[in-house]
């Protein structure tokens, strides 16, 4: 296509800031005769105070005919923990229906990690997206008193366990060393884990180049730290992949790193892309954000979209400059400036 239809939600806290720097690379990127149209959507903390609104429908319905759309961070110390996250984020990936939320990691060069000079580390974990202990069933009886009773149900269906496995052995099975593991707790959470487990088997039939695996998640943290190279593509439940990938970008490189999409691989609404990192209040406004979360889920957005060449323009350029940061401090705006004017060049 030669235009992106961009819808923007800056978000909360360093989201405006990072989102800026995302947008400024986006720009840097693009070949001259594509168009790029955005619209900022004024979403989050802010809106919710004024207005007490935090996705109304109107939004909702328009977000839907946009290419894609760039988020920064949603979350405020000042709202009600979850008023936020489920009505808004929460909201967007399971009215697009984003099955796939999909966090790539990688070793890149020079980064302040424990594993720094271990082997190369490139795996990516294809969370999903839209069950699991995410779906919001659950509830509390005697609410407050001593006799309390809360249950969190985790909802998962055969339609969407299949569907987000079959689309992690493809691309395993892209990729060149073809290894898939997947990772539940199926010792305990048997009737889940094993629906899991069957229909990881069964698809797996489809797919005899792929090598798989099967770790409990307790496991699967072990290695993260121990031997991370053994990963190549990971398959797990929401909540599961949401503990993991924090785990993930912390050990190879950091949260200022980690890139995120949530994709709904059919076409039918609009994907969305966001760091993984979240709102921190305590450095909002101070330019110590670290953009390049939100530049490399710029990258992911491209690819997408299909701008494949652009995409690896940027994570070259995210590598070069890596390789070239001796602990100095450069702002927010500054990194941004440093990695538009390498996509540029
Ligand atoms: C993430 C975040 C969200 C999640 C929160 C903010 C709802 O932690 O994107 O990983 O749990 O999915
Ligand atoms: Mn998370």
């Amino acid at each position: 296509s030669t235009s992106i239809n961009l819808a923007v939600i800056p978000g909360d806290g360093i989201g405006q800031e990072v989102v800026a720097q995302g947008l400024k690379v986006l720009t840097a990127v693009l070949p001259q005769d594509v168009k790029l149209e955005t619209r900022q959507y004024d979403l989050g903390a802010q809106r919710w105070h004024r207005t007490g609104e935090t996705l109304p429908d109107a939004e909702l319905e328009a977000l839907k005919h946009h290419d894609a759309i760039l988020l920064g961070a949603i979350g405020d110390p000042s709202v009600p923990s979850g008023v936020l996250e489920r009505g808004l984020l929460l909201k967007l990936r399971f009215a697009f229906d984003h099955f796939i939320n999909l966090r790539p990691s990688k070793l890149f060069p020079n980064t302040a990690t424990p594993l720094a000079g271990r082997p190369d580390i490139d795996f990516v974990v294809v969370r999903e997206g839209t069950e699991g202990p995410y779906t919001g069933n659950g509830g509390s009886l005697r609410t407050g008193t001593p006799a309390e009773v809360a249950t969190e149900v985790s909802v998962n269906t055969a339609y969407g366990v299949e569907r987000v496995v079959r689309d992690a052995y493809e691309r395993a099975n892209s990729r060149p060393r073809k290894k898939l593991t997947l990772v539940h707790k199926n010792n305990v959470l048997v009737y889940a884990g094993h629906m899991w487990k069957n229909i990881f088997d069964k698809v797996g039939q489809e797919y005899p180049e792929v090598t798989t695996d099967y770790l409990h998640v307790d496991a699967a943290t072990i290695f993260f730290v121990t031997q991370p190279e053994r990963f190549d593509v990971i398959v797990t439940d929401n909540l599961f992949g949401d503990i993991l990938t924090d785990l993930a970008a912390a050990v190879t490189g950091g949260i200022g790193l980690a890139a995120s999409g949530n994709i709904n691989p059919t076409g039918a609404f609009p994907s969305m892309f966001e760091p993984v990192h979240g709102s921190a209040p305590d450095i909002a406004g101070t330019g110590k954000a670290d953009p390049t979360a939100t530049i490399l889920s710029v990258a992911l957005l491209l690819r997408h979209l299909g701008y494949e060449a652009e995409a690896v323009r940027i994570e070259d350029a995210v590598s070069a400059d890596l390789a070239e940061r001796d602990g100095t401090f450069r702002s927010t705006d500054a990194i941004g400036d440093a990695l538009a004017a390498r996509v540029a060049g």
